[in-house]
């Protein structure tokens, strides 16, 4: 069971029961075409991100990681009118062209994309209401510090996803040394080490191949 054949499940179920609409659909295009890697998450992958929103009737979302605001066209769909979030973009190219997606999406008034190094932007997050629920998905190096950022970004019942904490296997390859995996496995010491949390991390595989995410439920 390889790439083709998760390919092909993957579109299987999207083509069903995921609903990728025009503009999800050209916000990939436009990502592209604006020669963003294809790191966006999977369809399938969005669609949960936006029912754990709506589950938890998460009112304000915490982004580390936009890209072209694909996922974030996800989370902020689940939001009532007077939810907002806020996302957390490195480089201001990749937030431009996510400021244009989510306008196309008409989400601009729900949404604001913070530009800047998320570790130098999220203190000025502290004045600010506590968040329902986060999703962690920009350099992978710094997942231990933007979890810690998380829960005390949080409130009780808050729930904090990591993408990318499988990294084709390798996050138990320990000859593996790459900063990446190395980030990955301070996070799963940094969350193993949190007592204020329930978590758990599940394998998955898609058109993006063989990872996994990790859910954390802050007590
Ligand atoms: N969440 C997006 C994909 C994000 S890709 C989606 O699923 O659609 C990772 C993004 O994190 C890239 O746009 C990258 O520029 C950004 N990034 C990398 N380092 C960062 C940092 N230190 N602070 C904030 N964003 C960063
Ligand atoms: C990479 C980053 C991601 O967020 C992702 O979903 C896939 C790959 C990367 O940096 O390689
Ligand atoms: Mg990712």
């Amino acid at each position: 069971m390889t790439q083709d054949v998760w390919n092909a499940v993957d579109g299987y179920v999207t083509g069903r029961i995921v609903g990728e609409d025009e503009a999800l659909a050209s916000t990939e295009q436009a990502s592209d075409a604006a020669g963003m890697p294809p790191i966006s998450v999977a369809a399938a992958h969005g669609k949960l991100l936006h029912i754990l929103a709506l589950s938890i009737g998460a009112r304000r979302v915490l982004e580390i990681g936009t890209l072209g605001g694909y996922s974030t066209i996800w989370l902020a769909r689940a939001l009532p009118d007077d939810g907002r979030l806020v996302t957390l973009e490195y480089d201001p190219r990749h937030a431009e062209v996510a400021r244009a997606n989510l306008k196309h999406a008409g989400l601009e008034g729900r949404v604001e994309v913070i530009v800047g190094a998320a570790l130098e932007t999220l203190p000025s997050l502290e004045a600010e209401e506590p968040f329902d629920l986060f999703f962690i998905d920009a350099d992978k190096e710094n997942n231990a510090d933007y979890f810690r950022w998380a829960v005390k970004l949080s409130h009780p019942g808050s729930l904090i996803y990591v993408d990318n904490v499988v990294r084709g296997g390798r996050v138990a390859d320990y000859g593996d040394t790459s900063p990446m995996v190395e980030g990955t496995r301070r996070l799963y010491e940094a969350v193993g080490a949190e007592p204020g949390v329930a978590a758990t991390a599940v394998q998955t595989v898609s058109v993006r191949g063989y990872d996994g995410f990790l859910l954390a439920r802050v007590n």
